[in-house]
């Protein structure tokens, strides 16, 4: 063996390894075929040095708080977004502007707080959303997936959530499948509509047993399709009851009519009376 060729074939190795892995894979990533796979490396920041051709980015299982939109915005060709069980935060407005052709986004297991319109409306390709067991999550917005139109899958079990308007999802005509289990529902009046919703729709609810309500208490534990009874029960009794108050109210307002018009006849009579033997007794005078 030559003095030099250990080092040139060591050189050689460097080389293939690079090419290999890609020339700019981000440290503590493995890189293959268009996808980088960041999991579980403690990372507490979107990684720099993403290939730009990047197909599927898995950061699941980080310290990532906040997703850079700029950096997101140069990974044109993201379809494929794995960012759960990280530490992202409530304002996600705007962050997705720039990767257009998203496809999957797991936001699951993370701290999100609310979902606005903004949030995910440049994401006209979007199939796949999982925002469930995001335990702060308290609000989305009722336009919130107005723009998702091939939305198939949706999760938002186990968040905050104790309110979800039946329009944020009846006009999506794609959807298949919408996790509702383990949230706090409110079953008041309001929610009457969605509950009917979910009867007739044709979407499927996973796990459908833990889809329960949790206020007022007299609901509580109680499922969704006997739920439904119930609600349809106690408000439409609310409804009969108003209508009562209101005929009564009308009752009142017609006896108080009469009254009133009894009354003012009776003045008139005597009035005219009055007026009457006055004119008799004027006459009497003349005589
Ligand atoms: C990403 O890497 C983790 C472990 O490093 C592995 O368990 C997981 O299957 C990988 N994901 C994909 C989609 O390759
Ligand atoms: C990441 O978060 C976990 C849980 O919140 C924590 O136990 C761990 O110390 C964090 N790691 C780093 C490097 O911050
Ligand atoms: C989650 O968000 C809330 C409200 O923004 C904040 O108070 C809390 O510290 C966050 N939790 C974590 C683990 O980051
Ligand atoms: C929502 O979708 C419409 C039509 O697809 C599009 O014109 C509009 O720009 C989208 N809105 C946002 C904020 O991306
Ligand atoms: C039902 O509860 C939701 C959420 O708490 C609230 O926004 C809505 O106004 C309530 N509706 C009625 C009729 O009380
Ligand atoms: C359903 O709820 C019960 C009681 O809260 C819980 O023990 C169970 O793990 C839940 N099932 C699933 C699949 O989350």
């Amino acid at each position: 063996m030559s003095p030099s060729g250990r080092p040139w074939s060591l050189s050689l190795l460097f080389l293939l390894e690079m090419a290999s892995e890609g020339i700019n894979c981000p440290s503590r990533c493995s890189c293959q075929y268009l996808e980088v796979n960041c999991t579980g490396q403690q990372l507490q920041e979107f990684p720099v040095d993403i290939p730009l051709d990047t197909r599927q980015l898995i950061l699941a299982a980080n310290n990532v708080s906040y997703l850079p939109a700029v950096e997101l915005s140069f990974l044109a060709d993201l379809v494929y977004l794995d960012c759960r069980k990280n530490l992202l935060g409530d304002d996600l407005d705007f962050t997705f502007i720039g990767v257009a052709k998203l496809v999957y986004l797991d936001l699951s297991f993370n701290n999100l707080t609310q979902v606005t319109f903004s949030t995910f409306s440049h994401l006209l390709s979007l199939v796949v959303l999982k925002i469930s067991d995001n335990p702060n999550l308290v609000a989305i917005e009722k336009d919130a997936f107005a723009n998702n139109t091939w939305l198939r899958h949706l999760d938002v079990s186990r968040t905050g959530l104790t309110f979800l308007d039946t329009s944020t999802i009846r006009d999506l005509p794609n959807l298949r499948l919408l996790g509702l289990s383990d949230n706090l529902w409110h079953c008041n009046c309001s929610f009457l509509d969605f509950v009917t919703w979910m009867m007739e729709s044709d979407v499927h609810f996973p796990d459908a047993d833990n889809i329960t309500c949790y206020t007022p208490a007299g609901l509580r534990a109680l499922r969704m399709p006997a739920a439904e009874a119930q609600l349809h029960f106690s408000c439409l009794t609310r409804l009969y009851k108003q209508d009562y108050v209101f005929l009564c109210l009308v009752g009142f307002c017609i006896f108080l009519a009469g009254t009133m018009a009894a009354w003012l006849a009776g003045i008139c009579a005597v009035i005219y009376e009055a007026h009457a033997s006055k004119g008799e007794e004027e006459e009497e005078e003349e005589d």
